[in-house]
């Protein structure tokens, strides 16, 4: 009887939360309103604070922290399939193509831009993302919590909210993107030179010498990360296929509609970012001399696999 009650809590779990979730009137000021006097409400209506930010609780604040922030990232992602794709493919050429990138580093590299741009949009979704699911699980306990007779601990898997399938493509691009910054920025950035070093022609060598290597990851990198980002940009529109306000047999069909578009959309955009990325940077060759010299030297820094290179 005890475990049947349980198990009904569970299911209860199992809803995933909606990204503007707030946490109801009754859990901010408990069951019943702590004001007495719905007159004196009327007369003396609660301020916001002087920015209007006033009366939201963490979960909201959590929530725009993600979401805002993936409209910056998404922003440097336009620029850069732009420089790694689009003018490749169009000028046909890595030294040619370089000219451009070199053109728009200042806009996305050094200071301020790049904190503000890369890596403060990064770190502040990926952090705001865990601190969300934290948050939900703490107050899925709160909620639920009293009904059952013992209290999970923190770890264990009760109260957590389920792993959609687009927080575990985040969680599987977080490693490659960091990996990628790495290598393109944080390796580049320990030579005298730094980033000046670098350019286009640092990936087609990779390419060349270690072909294995530089395909996979490139397409783990742009498989995952950009159906992350399509999938999320379609959360965000209310496209996802759970998100279909169609009824009964109407919205299977809807949901498969979605379900097609939205992994089309994916696949055409890493098409395209792969015949930039691959048939002309990948094909591009060695760096002959010093300069390949000094990318076989930057490659070796990598941890694991550097001493292979
Ligand atoms: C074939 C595909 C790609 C190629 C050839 C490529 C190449 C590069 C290069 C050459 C740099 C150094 C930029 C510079 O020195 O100006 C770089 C940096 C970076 N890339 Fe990629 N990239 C690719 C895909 C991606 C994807 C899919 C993402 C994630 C959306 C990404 C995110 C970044 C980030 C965050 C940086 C660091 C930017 C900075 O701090 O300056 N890249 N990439």
């Amino acid at each position: 009887m005890a475990e049947d009650r349980r198990e009904s809590i569970m299911d209860l779990e199992e809803v995933e939360p909606s990204p503007v979730d707030e946490t109801p009137l009754e859990f901010k000021e408990g069951y019943f309103s702590s004001e007495k006097d719905p007159e004196k409400t009327a007369q003396h209506p609660k301020r916001t604070s002087t920015l209007g930010l006033g009366g939201h609780n963490t979960i909201w604040y959590l929530s725009r922290i993600q979401k805002y922030s993936s409209y910056v990232f998404t922003a440097f992602a336009g620029a850069h399939i732009a420089n790694t794709s689009i003018i490749p493919l169009v000028m046909r050429s890595v030294p040619e193509s370089e000219r451009y990138l070199l053109l728009t580093r200042p806009y996305y590299q050094g200071l301020p831009m790049e904190p503000l741009l890369v890596i403060a949009p990064l770190w502040a979704h990926i952090i705001s993302g865990v601190a969300l699911r934290v948050a939900r699980r703490n107050l899925n306990a709160k909620r639920y919590g009293a009904a059952g007779n013992e209290k999970p601990s923190f770890f264990s898997s009760h109260f957590w909210p389920k792993v959609s399938g687009i927080s575990k493509l985040g969680f599987q691009f977080t490693p490659l993107v960091i990996g990628h910054i790495f290598i393109n920025r944080g390796i580049p950035n320990q030579f005298p030179g730094g980033q000046s070093n670098v350019n286009l022609s640092y990936v087609s060598h990779a390419f060349a010498k270690h072909p294995v290597i530089s395909y996979a990851g490139f397409t783990a990198l742009l498989a995952i990360g950009i159906s992350h980002i399509t999938w999320g940009w379609a959360k965000w529109l209310g496209y996802t296929p759970d998100q279909s306000t169609k009824t009964g047999g109407e919205r299977q069909l809807e949901k498969k509609r979605r379900w097609y578009v939205i992994n089309g959309i994916a696949l055409a955009i890493t098409g395209l970012w792969m015949a930039g990325g691959f048939g002309v940077i990948g094909r591009g060759g060695e760096a002959p001399g010093y300069v390949g010299r000094m990318y076989d030297q930057m490659y070796q820094r990598l941890p694991l696999i550097g001493k292979w290179m």
